[in-house]
């Protein structure tokens, strides 16, 4: 298939256009740039042996987008871009629906005028909210506990109406939960601006002494060790689930399906500093510190759904997660001019 992957320079992106060119699909990255380089092409031209292009443009800009997938004869749209961070969410939260949301009605309308109906659309765990239940399935009740969330929610229930008014979409939405790691080359990765909110990246840094130590939010959860319980899942197998994704909409008769990308297992943020530490004999210095205002104490997948409709499931674990950030950040740390994806 020829596939615009809207946000394809990010780090999510990036990964999935990897996985699809390998299995031989076309594949097309339309990015504004604002979270990512264009450099990081150079990178997925060495990974793959294929030139992907690279169109620099706002999904927000209809005409742009039309022109993209006419000149490109699309046929699929792989919708990642755009923004994620959730303090900032919280603090500006009109850039939030303005890139998001409408950022996506404008994907929608283009894709109408295009004759493009097929979608997969990047949602996110935060959709679930505060959990009812453990493990999380597909038919928890949803709710936005902030703006970024809300955006995610919204986008979800607009998609919803839009298949049930043309039976013609196929959409796929794909609901993440922890993404981490990094490509198996070291080449491509996630590289945050300024200080990384996530846990993984600041654990990554800290290793090298970028930063000092890490501040672990809170010892005191209703969980076996008292820290933070998440369901990590590595970018590779994540971008495999996108395939998957695909090829399953792409067969199925029902214009609109949602399904969870985790791995079903969960690991304290102690178990992390840890797995990180053994696996790359390395030291990650940590306080504890108080907890960190919106934090859940466990969050994980249920991945049943995925596996039975999509044949997929994570294949890699925690030593592969560690291993790949690692040497991401050591490649990063060698470079002059980091070729990575600043997230
Ligand atoms: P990222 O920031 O690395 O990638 C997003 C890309 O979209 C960036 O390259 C950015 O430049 C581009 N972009 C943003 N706004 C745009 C616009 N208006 N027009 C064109 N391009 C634009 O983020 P990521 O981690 O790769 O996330 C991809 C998607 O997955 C996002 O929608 C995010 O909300 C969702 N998601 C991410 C996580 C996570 O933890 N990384 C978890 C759940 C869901
Ligand atoms: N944590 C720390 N110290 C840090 C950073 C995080 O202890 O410096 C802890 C958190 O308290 C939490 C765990 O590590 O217990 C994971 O935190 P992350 O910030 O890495 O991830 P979250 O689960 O909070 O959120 C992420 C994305 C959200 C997304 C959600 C579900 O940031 O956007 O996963 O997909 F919605």
């Amino acid at each position: 298939m020829r596939i615009l992957l809207t946000g394809g320079a990010g780090y999510i992106g990036s990964h999935t256009a990897v996985a699809l060119a390998a299995t031989g699909h076309e594949v097309v990255c339309f990015d504004n740039l604002s979270n990512s380089r264009a450099e990081v092409m150079d990178q997925l031209e060495t990974i793959t042996g294929q030139s992907i292009p690279l169109i620099v443009g706002d999904i927000r800009d209809r005409t742009s987008l039309e022109q993209a997938m006419q000149s490109h004869a699309i046929e699929a749209v792989i919708h990642f871009a755009g923004l994620k961070a959730v303090g900032e969410a919280v603090a500006r939260p009109l850039i939030y629906y303005d890139n998001n949301v409408r950022g996506t009605l404008s994907l929608i309308e283009a894709m109408i005028a295009c004759s493009v109906r097929t979608l997969v659309f990047s949602s996110s765990a935060t959709v679930y909210g505060e959990p009812q239940y453990l493990p999380l399935d597909e038919i928890h009740p949803t709710s936005a506990t902030n703006p970024y969330g809300r955006t995610k929610l919204m986008i979800e229930e607009m998609l919803t109406d839009i298949a049930a008014a043309d039976p013609d979409w196929r959409i796929a939405v794909l609901r993440y939960f922890n993404p981490v790691g990094a490509h198996e080359s070291g080449l491509i990765g996630e590289d945050p601006n300024g200080i990384p909110n996530n846990l993984m990246p600041f654990i990554s840094r800290v290793a090298s002494g970028r930063l000092e130590r890490l501040s672990v939010f809170g010892d005191d959860y209703d969980t076996p060790d008292g820290t933070g319980v998440r369901d990590y899942i590595h970018v590779t197998d994540l971008a495999a689930g996108h395939l998957a994704a695909l090829g399953a909409i792409s067969s199925h008769n029902e214009p609109i399906s949602t399904w969870n990308l985790g791995t079903g297992q969960g690991y304290s943020v102690l178990e992390m500093v840890r797995a990180f530490e053994r696996v790359n004999g390395v030291c990650v210095p940590y306080q504890i510190a108080d907890r960190r205002p919106g934090d859940v104490a466990s969050c994980y997948a249920s991945p049943d759904k995925a596996k039975a409709e999509l044949g997929w499931e994570a294949a890699l674990g925690l030593e592969d997660m560690c291993s790949s950030m690692w040497r991401f950040e050591r490649m990063l740390a060698t470079s002059n001019s980091p070729q990575a994806t600043a997230t």
